[in-house]
């Protein structure tokens, strides 16, 4: 029989990503719905270490649906990773009586969450949090559909300088090992090409795409490059590759960066954040322990940590296909 649980903690941990505190409200909230207490660590497994804990109230999370960033904190802890550190962090949850951990953020964090479970026994369960869209067992997760939307309205925004002075815009994206930021963005923003990860187009493929452009009689054009693109160049070069070899193009690089991780979450991640929570909440309470909850065909459903870190998202083909038509 799994021990009842009378107290949980949540941390936030990785790279942040909008929706994570709405996620935090939705867990202390239901922990105070099911009348069990909730405990917030400040600064991930750095603050699980330190003991770095705050009593939370249903009343402590108010006014924080509509905030980016996480009011506890994150970080990517190196202490973590090693075994007198999680040993710490054991001690620390067992003396503040807290029965189990749930943890938003990435696949780095569900990684350390699952060998913190196998080596100590201790129930936890993951939201995924991050920008990037990349976990196996969610079809979105906290902070993707937010991160598209501000990355749109940066490529319409620089759309209307483009056209104003004939030019072509690089325009690079996150996404270290992804492109779904890349080709989703791409599309709603009708980029001319769109370049991810996933799949290496080449640079002749480019400079192709690019001529086609011109000669149907495209004055302006975007590219979408995904920061981990494997064409063998970073955006720079491509400007330069460009600069050099293709007459006639007046080439501008725009990297959009951190602002892709801030901001109000849109209004399906705060509703995806808050049916999480619930879900992490009360999967814990019915004695689960070692998944993640995630989106799949509109329902919650959990996905073994150990599934979810090892997968690797597939690209949607379909998206790359109607990318090529818009191009047109
Ligand atoms: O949140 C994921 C991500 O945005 C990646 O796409 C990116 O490479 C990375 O985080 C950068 O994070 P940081 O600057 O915090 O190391």
């Amino acid at each position: 029989m799994p021990k009842t649980i009378k107290k949980l903690a949540v941390l936030t941990s990785g790279g942040d990503s909008p929706g994570m505190n709405a996620a935090i409200r939705s867990v202390v909230r239901t922990c105070a719905y099911h009348e069990i207490q909730c405990v917030g660590v400040y600064r991930g497994y750095e603050g699980l270490i330190e003991g770095d804990f705050k009593e939370m109230s249903a009343r402590s999370v108010k006014g924080i649906i509509n905030k980016g960033g996480t009011i506890l904190k994150s970080a990517r802890s190196k202490e973590f990773r090693t075994i007198e550190g999680r040993q710490k962090a054991y001690d620390n949850l067992v003396k503040a009586d807290i029965d189990g951990l749930v943890v938003i953020g990435g696949d780095g964090s569900f990684t350390g969450s699952l060998i913190f479970n196998q080596e100590f026994g201790f129930p936890v369960m993951g939201i995924p949090g991050t920008i990037d869209n990349d976990i196996v067992g969610t079809s979105h997760t906290l902070g993707f559909d937010t991160a598209l939307n501000t990355v749109v309205d940066a490529i319409d925004k620089i759309r209307d300088t483009a056209s104003s002075h004939n030019r072509l815009f690089f325009v690079e994206v996150m996404g270290r090992d992804v492109g779904h930021i890349a080709l989703n963005a791409g599309i709603a923003g009708g980029a001319e090409e769109i370049l991810i990860p996933e799949e290496n187009l080449g640079l002749e493929r480019l400079v192709d795409s690019l001529n086609r452009s011109r000669k149907s009689g495209k004055t302006s054009s975007i590219v979408i490059v995904a920061e981990g693109d494997k064409i063998g160049k970073n955006i720079f070069q491509l400007k330069d590759y460009v600069d050099e070899n293709m007459e006639g193009y007046d080439v501008r690089v725009s990297v959009l960066g951190h602002m892709q991780r801030g901001g109000a979450p849109s209004c399906f991640d705060r509703v995806l954040a808050s049916r999480m929570g619930v879900k992490a909440v009360e999967s814990l309470l019915d004695g689960q322990t070692n998944y993640m909850v995630g989106l799949l065909n509109g329902k919650m459903e959990l996905t073994p940590l150990e599934k979810a870190i090892k997968g690797k998202t597939k690209i949607n083909l379909e998206l790359l296909r109607v990318s090529d038509i818009m191009s047109t």
